[in-house]
């Protein structure tokens, strides 16, 4: 097969394509070709990550005239499309991988996982039917098997994997709607630590911004019981109809549990759909800590975690379980006649009946090849020991003489600020400092945090739930913020 000669203006793929294939097929030489540069690439990139800052970037205009253009009439050969790829656009991205990363809910996805989503993507799996795609359909029902499993639901329960957590919420609140005959005046709860996909969920499903009740929290960043009760005892007052109450199993800025156990004791007197946002946190319930900690989730009628998150999965892959799988097939089971064909029978599900995607991609291969690979007893440790370093921050805050708790460590969420002892600070000066600090780290440290306001008060927020973060990497970050604030102090 004669090769592409450099400067050769002719679109490598269209030379001597096999016959009988169309132009935008590649010989197989040029496909391994371009499939080994790419792994070559990959391979290259995580291996440097630790050495490179944890975020790079750039503004609009830089990036609209490296890549604003008409798309071309003609092809150009593919190892150029390749570079150009790697040089302009993949590396303008924050690296969620860096073990130095602790920003938002960073992820950092297996090998297996990454290569899982190649192979699905090339076998180009529709997983949508038994008839379409039965091996994906049976591995789905393996992986969600195993996380109904650690939740400790029934064998009635099921589910299906998603793109996300923001989609696992849309599917949990139509089940719940249709649980409770999707009611005018529809109502639902969710605390002031709840991730914003929640309220986007409920107004998705019909209830109106202003029916989304959010419910204060305790010191703890707990959803206040009372509150909740008062709430959803004034609205059946006044003709509303409650459909679900969310808890969470980790928010997202401080890692809060809500009391979960005490949230299904009022859903199950109320006859209130419990759904469980456990989107980040989740995965914590393969460690024996997380099982403590999330006492009563299997209570919950749903519950949502990502895969992408903290069980080291490329995006995009989440998850929802149902207590009763009746609960989410009903609403979504929608048979056209141009599907008429794919009906096997309840024993070979279709995905499709189960969420609001017909096609979908092959998401349970990438979680299934990285547990074959490593095992679970690695995944425990890894997850074990984000919530690890995460107490040992906390310990590490409280001895400072500069920095100051803001959230205590929860599953590997920990929030903190510099807050001089001795200095007696006004929270004007605190806010203003920290948030100088945050932009140092940013712009001058090759790590990577966010930010975010419990009770009201700007902190520095850390997620460690890298499986490559040492403790080196969360000391030199506290460290430095000491440092920031300390010479940000000297100015003011
Ligand atoms: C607690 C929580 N819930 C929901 C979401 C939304 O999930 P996704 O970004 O996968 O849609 C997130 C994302 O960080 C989260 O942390």
């Amino acid at each position: 097969m004669q090769q592409p000669q450099d400067g050769n203006p002719t679109p490598e793929h269209s030379e001597n394509p096999p016959s009988a294939q169309s132009e935008l097929c590649m010989s197989p030489e040029l496909m391994l070709d371009l499939a080994r540069k790419s792994a070559e690439l990959l391979v290259e990139r995580i291996e440097n990550v630790p050495m490179r800052d944890a975020w790079d970037g750039d503004f609009r205009e830089a990036l609209e005239h490296k890549l604003m253009e008409d798309p071309p009439e003609d092809g150009r050969p593919g190892a150029e499309v390749l570079e150009q790829v790697a040089r302009d656009i993949l590396p303008y991205a924050l690296r969620l991988d860096h073990p130095k990363c602790f920003a938002f809910v960073p992820s950092a996805p297996t090998w297996p996982g990454i290569l899982a989503d190649f192979l699905a993507a090339g076998y180009n799996i529709n997983q949508a039917t038994w008839l379409v795609a039965s091996g994906a359909s049976q591995l789905e029902l393996v992986v969600l098997d195993w996380i109904r499993c650690w939740l400790g639901y029934p064998e009635e329960a099921g589910g299906l994997l998603t793109s996300g957590g923001s989609a696992a919420s849309v599917d949990a609140f139509v089940a719940a709607r249709e649980a409770a005959g999707n009611p005018e005046r529809s109502t639902v709860y969710m605390s002031d630590q709840s991730h914003s996909a929640f309220i986007r969920a409920a107004m998705i499903v019909g209830v109106r911004r202003e029916c989304v009740r959010i419910v204060p929290c305790d010191e703890s960043f707990r959803m206040d019981m009372k509150a909740l009760e008062r709430a959803v005892a004034k609205d059946r007052a006044t003709g509303f109809n409650p459909i679900a109450i969310c808890a969470n199993a980790g928010a997202t800025a401080t890692g809060a549990i809500d009391p979960i156990d005490a949230m299904a004791n009022y859903c199950e007197s109320q006859g209130i759909w419990l759904h469980v946002d456990a989107a980040y946190g989740g995965f914590a319930i393969i460690t024996e800590e997380g099982q403590k900690l999330f006492r009563g989730i299997e209570r919950a009628d749903s519950v949502g975690l990502d895969a992408h998150k903290w069980l080291f999965q490329p995006y995009e892959v989440g998850c929802l379980l149902v207590k009763d799988l009746r609960t989410l097939e009903d609403p979504f089971s929608v048979r056209p006649d141009f599907l008429q064909d794919v009906v096997w029978g309840s024993k070979h599900p279709n995905f499709t009946d189960r969420g609001l995607q017909l096609s979908r991609s092959f998401r349970a291969l990438k979680i299934w090849m990285s547990i074959q690979t490593f095992g679970m007893a690695a995944f425990r440790r890894a997850v074990a020991r984000g919530m690890e370093l995460a107490a040992r921050a906390e310990d590490y805050v409280r001895a400072s003489p500069v920095l100051e708790i803001m959230s205590p460590a929860s599953l590997g969420v920990v929030g903190l600020r510099f807050n001089p002892k001795a200095a007696d600070l006004g929270e004007d000066t605190l806010d203003a400092i920290n948030k100088t600090v945050l932009t140092r780290i940013f712009w001058e440290d090759n790590a990577f945090i966010s930010s975010a306001l419990p009770k009201g008060k700007f902190s520095l927020r850390l997620c460690i739930i890298n499986h490559n973060t040492t403790w080196e990497d969360v000391s030199e970050t506290l460290e430095a913020i000491e440092r920031f604030g300390n010479e940000t102090l000297s100015t003011v």
